[in-house]
């Protein structure tokens, strides 16, 4: 059925004048706000730190293809449209905020260090191809003709040119500026509690006690969104936290241009990237780990990520080394986002995006704006909804 987008809430159910209240001032949080505003809604974002959250640690590789997994089919076409979308989606955010965001359309070279990451590798390709993707693949020499600083046993690669890279805080500044910019309000303070009337939701409460009201919640804390008090458990989202240590560096202009790319591998079976800005930053990540709400940055994590990037690149060790830093990744059941209406007239989802969240920003904020405009959610957002876990008992959280 789809999503009844009119305001229905009377004057006793609604306590203040938004449209659009939007939980959660992360960069999905504010893309939404954004694009709802364009649109001509009246948003607020309550977060006490718009802009904050995990964007503040991601890498921001838009990697459709070179993170493209068994069993993650749907999930790719909505990847792969937020990709398309994102030159444009850069252009009218710069030009809406003045603020650049560092997109970077520089590509991405998956190498393998030995034979078992060989193969690891060529079953990517060839889920690659089967999948109608572009990606090549390459010799260890023709990998380190494009990019020297790898380590000389290289055994071969995949050279992926359209998975780009963007810089997140770049991103999620110019977001807060371009809401500012286009009308929307901030309230700086945590959303604590759910308002429900009569079977719909109409607002939330404030941990400062105020009460926001609004025809529509967005629901899109990330890794919090669980934890909004007073969601019915049939329709909480079921979003865990996955942590994830990342490390930055400096490149020093004799070393420049230290790698030209996005470099990743697999080395004994964990995941390792080097994302390389044009500011001279280097930013190495990331361990995927479910310890819960823990975001402590462990000597383990840092020494298991330098030792994985040096045997790719070992000039690594010259570097730097500016910042360590843990964030946490919302994951779902089926490690694709909840987007669109729940089974609770007034709340709608925008969250769970896991390993995305920055790729899939553009899709997702068109998706919330269309369905709260005009009730109906885009094809490429039908297969995401929250209907699909509607089987899964959810438990309040305590
Ligand atoms: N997409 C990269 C990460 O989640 O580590």
């Amino acid at each position: 059925m789809p999503y009844d987008p009119r305001p229905r809430s009377t004057a006793s159910q609604r306590s203040a004048g938004a449209d659009v209240l939007i939980i959660g001032g992360g960069i999905i949080g504010l893309a939404t706000a954004w694009r709802a505003a364009q649109r001509g809604l009246d948003v607020t974002v309550v977060d006490p730190s718009p802009g904050g959250g995990a964007a503040q640690v991601a890498a921001g590789m838009l990697a459709a293809v070179t993170e493209l997994h068994y069993g993650e089919e749907t999930l790719l076409a909505l990847n792969l449209e937020s990709a398309r979308r994102y030159p444009d989606f850069t252009a009218e955010l710069e030009a809406c905020s003045g603020q650049s965001v560092g997109y970077r359309p520089c590509g991405t070279l998956a190498v393998a260090l030995d034979s078992d990451d060989r193969a690891h590798l060529r079953e990517l390709h060839a889920l690659q191809r089967r999948s109608g993707l572009e990606s090549q693949w390459l010799s260890g020499r023709e990998c380190r003709r494009l990019e020297p600083m790898l380590a000389p046993g290289v055994r071969g690669g995949l050279r992926v040119d359209g998975d780009h890279q963007v810089d997140p805080r770049r991103l999620a500044s110019a977001l807060v500026t371009a809401c500012e910019r286009t009308g929307v309000t901030f309230h700086r303070g945590w959303a604590q509690r759910l308002t429900v009337t009569q079977d719909r939701a109409t607002g939330v409460v404030c941990s400062d006690g105020q009460r926001l009201g609004a025809d529509h919640i967005v629901l899109a804390g990330g890794s919090f969104s669980r934890e909004l008090g007073g969601v019915p458990p049939e329709v909480l989202p079921p979003v865990r936290p996955v942590k994830g240590q990342i490390l930055r560096l400096t490149v020093p202009g004799a070393y420049a241009p230290f790698l030209s790319r996005t470099v990743r591998a697999v080395v004994r079976g964990s995941s390792v990237y080097l994302v390389p800005r044009q500011s001279g930053e280097l930013v190495v990540g990331a361990t995927s780990e479910e310890q819960g709400w823990d975001t402590t940055v462990t000597a383990g994590g840092v020494y298991e990520l330098l030792r994985d990037a040096h045997e790719l690149v070992p000039g690594i060790t010259e570097l730097p080394l500016v910042e360590t830093r843990a964030g946490l990744r919302p994951g779902t059941p089926d490690n694709a986002p909840l987007l669109g209406p729940t089974a609770l007239p007034g709340l709608l989802l925008a969250t769970g995006h896991y390993r995305n969240g920055v790729l899939l920003t553009p899709v997702t904020a068109d998706v919330m704006a269309s369905v709260l405009i005009d009730g109906g959610l885009p094809p490429e957002a039908l297969p995401f909804t929250s209907h699909r876990f509607s089987h899964l008992a959810q438990e309040q959280p305590v």
